[in-house]
């Protein structure tokens, strides 16, 4: 194996020291870069793009080419899971994904099966191997996943949903249907995660984008539950270091105590906590990443730098800390501003280590 030229990403997520603050960005391969257009372009389609792993391995350096990100992650979506269940994913522009075969019914609960990462999902480890191999060294690779819940409420809603009336309606009125959907979600999950493991991923993330449209109790049985079952599940170690994982709950700042009883390494946060506080509330059980509002990049480069000032001084002094965006970045961010962001974290973070 390459030895690892830029490991902070990893230190930090271990909370172990580094020189200054790791930094990467949600959707950091992304339509808001022309040369992420124009790839998206020549293969066709989203979905072929995903599916092709030169493709998928192109854009996901693209941003390493431009900013000195500490972290690649791999260009793909949550959504390939339920593809490879059977559901049929689209995206049709201007409506986000949509999947032909819905899951409504307990005949269509109790027909999925446990994926094998290995068949239908073998593009996505071909990609990961490819993307290590080029990668060479540079920074590591963050592998993921969406959560049991989230990719419920996709699989559920038939696509994207504001309200989440059906996939709570069967919540409430089916919880054992829906725990049945949920464990063979996690189950799922978990495979597939060792699989991107085994195949060259060095941390990986899962993302829980609905967990914060449930009540506590409700987030702790039907999300928190199958992400602890995931995390259990996961290889914790390859090519001699530790595999980081982190958890990311959109909206799921009230909840970080009972996220670290998964004994996941790191925990993701939007902006709506501070960091600092959330820092004081973890204590030692925890790295963070986060949190700065991904709608600061359209501000001036005087008030990004100030944002990201103002995010490190509230994390303070010592270990432990990745630095992201609260959420993804929009397509219509201008990428000079992206580049004020990374290297103002770099620049700004020195004196905290
Ligand atoms: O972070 C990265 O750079 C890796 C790539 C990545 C994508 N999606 C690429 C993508 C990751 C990590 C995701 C995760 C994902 N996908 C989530 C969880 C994180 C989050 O944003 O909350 C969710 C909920 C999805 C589902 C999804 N994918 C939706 C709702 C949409 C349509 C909305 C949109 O932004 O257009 C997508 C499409 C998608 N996934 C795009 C990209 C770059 C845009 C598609 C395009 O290029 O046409």
């Amino acid at each position: 194996m390459t030895e690892l030229k830029n490991d902070r990403f990893l230190q930090a997520l271990m909370r172990k020291p580094v020189d200054v603050t790791p930094v990467w960005m949600m959707r950091q391969a992304g339509r808001y870069l022309p040369e992420y257009r124009a790839t998206r372009e020549k293969a066709g389609s989203f979905m072929n793009l995903c599916q092709t792993p030169e493709l998928a391995c192109e854009v996901t350096l693209q941003p390493l080419d431009r900013f000195a990100l500490d972290a690649a992650i791999l260009f793909s979506d949550i959504l390939t899971v339920p593809d490879a269940m059977g559901l049929g994913l689209r995206f049709t522009t201007g409506e986000g994904p949509t999947f032909d075969k819905p899951v409504r019914t307990a005949a269509d609960i109790n027909a999925l099966g446990v994926i094998d990462p290995h068949a239908e999902l073998k593009y996505v480890v071909d990609a990961v191997r490819l993307i290590r191999k080029e990668l060479n060294g540079r920074v590591p690779l963050i592998g993921f996943s969406g959560s049991p819940w989230t990719l419920a409420t996709y699989m559920v809603e038939g696509g994207s949903s504001k309200e989440f009336s059906k996939v709570k309606g069967m919540m409430f009125d089916q919880p054992e249907l829906m725990h049945k959907l949920l464990d063979v979600l996690a189950q799922s999950v978990t495979e597939y995660l060792n699989a991107q493991i085994k195949a060259g991923a060095q941390a990986v993330m899962v993302f829980d984008t609905w967990g914060g449209a449930l009540t506590p109790r409700d987030y702790r049985e039907f999300s928190l539950q199958y992400m602890t079952q995931i995390v259990d599940g996961l290889i914790k170690e390859n090519e001699a270091r530790p595999v980081p994982s982190i958890l990311f709950t959109k909206g799921g700042g009230a909840w970080l105590e009972d996220m670290t009883l998964s004994k996941c390494n790191a925990l993701g946060v939007d902006w709506t906590i501070d960091i600092g506080d959330a820092r004081k509330r973890v204590g030692d059980k925890v790295a963070l990443q986060g949190n700065m509002d991904p709608c600061i990049l359209y501000a001036s480069p005087k008030r990004i730098r100030e944002e990201v000032a103002g995010v490190l001084a509230s994390f303070g002094k010592g270990d432990g800390h990745v630095f992201n965006l609260g959420h993804g970045i929009h397509p219509a961010i201008n990428p000079e501003h992206v580049e004020v962001f990374i290297n103002s974290v770099h620049e700004l973070s020195r004196q905290y280590h």
